[in-house]
């Protein structure tokens, strides 16, 4: 019940304030997965903002993941040049040559199976098998975790909440869905559930969130000692 009330006010909020970015599909529609994993993968460690011209370049050059797999890896290097972590654009050339020549072209359609591919790790492999086929994983990123923290005052500092942070994130995951609330948590930490002065006003998980309650939501998540 509580889990269902956080992702019916959190899927309402997003239908309203979507970012609309180019990986994303139209409200209702199929995401592809080739989009969807070529910009996972491009976000690792690039901003929404950095990433947008270099998403659209690769596509425009590589429209499919045949293509991208059949290209030579320095013209692929080349391209990545200025994202930097130049293993990402590696594992992407060998991730894309694995889907092409072993899969059929088709992407693995679940976490697990995404797993198994060079450059995708749990964070990725929760967020694409949501993004593009909708099963009810989480993509507990940075700003996931703040949000989650927050909705459940978890003080105990990271990293050792992290399992307790991503236990609870993944407790909010709608069986429907999915895919728009974990772009939905993105969109909130970016916008409202900022790591300084949080718009807590503007938030739709407001009467939800223990943190906003005891007026320590911007003190979350604690970072302790590695
Ligand atoms: N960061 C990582 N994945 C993202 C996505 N799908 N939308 C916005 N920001 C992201």
């Amino acid at each position: 019940e509580p889990q269902a009330k956080v992702s019916t006010l959190l899927l309402a909020w997003y239908d309203r304030h979507r970012r609309v970015l180019p990986w994303r599909a139209l409200p209702g529609k199929k995401a592809d997965p080739y989009r969807v994993w070529l910009s996972e993968i491009m976000l690792q460690q690039t901003t929404v903002q950095a990433v947008g011209p270099y998403f659209k370049d690769f596509l425009s050059r590589w429209p499919r993941v045949e293509d991208l797999a059949a290209a030579p890896l320095d013209e692929v290097l080349a391209a990545w040049a200025g994202l930097g972590y130049y293993a990402r654009a590696r594992n992407l050339h060998k991730a894309a040559k694995v889907v092409a020549e072993e899969m059929g072209g088709k992407f693995p359609d679940t976490a697990e199976g995404l797993r198994a591919l060079p450059g995708v790790g749990p964070y990725t492999a929760g967020a694409i098998a949501a993004i593009a086929f909708d099963r009810p994983e989480a993509a507990m990123d940075a700003n996931a975790e703040r949000v989650v923290a927050r909705l459940f005052a978890i003080t105990a500092p990271l990293p050792g909440s992290k399992p307790e942070i991503i236990a609870r994130g993944k407790g909010l995951v709608p069986q429907n869905r999915a895919g728009d609330f974990a772009q939905a948590m993105m969109d909130l930490g970016s916008a409202i559930c900022t790591v300084k002065r949080p718009a807590c006003g503007n938030c739709p998980l407001r009467a939800l969130c223990a943190a906003e309650a005891q007026g320590i939501a911007e003190n979350l998540p604690v970072k302790g000692p590695k």
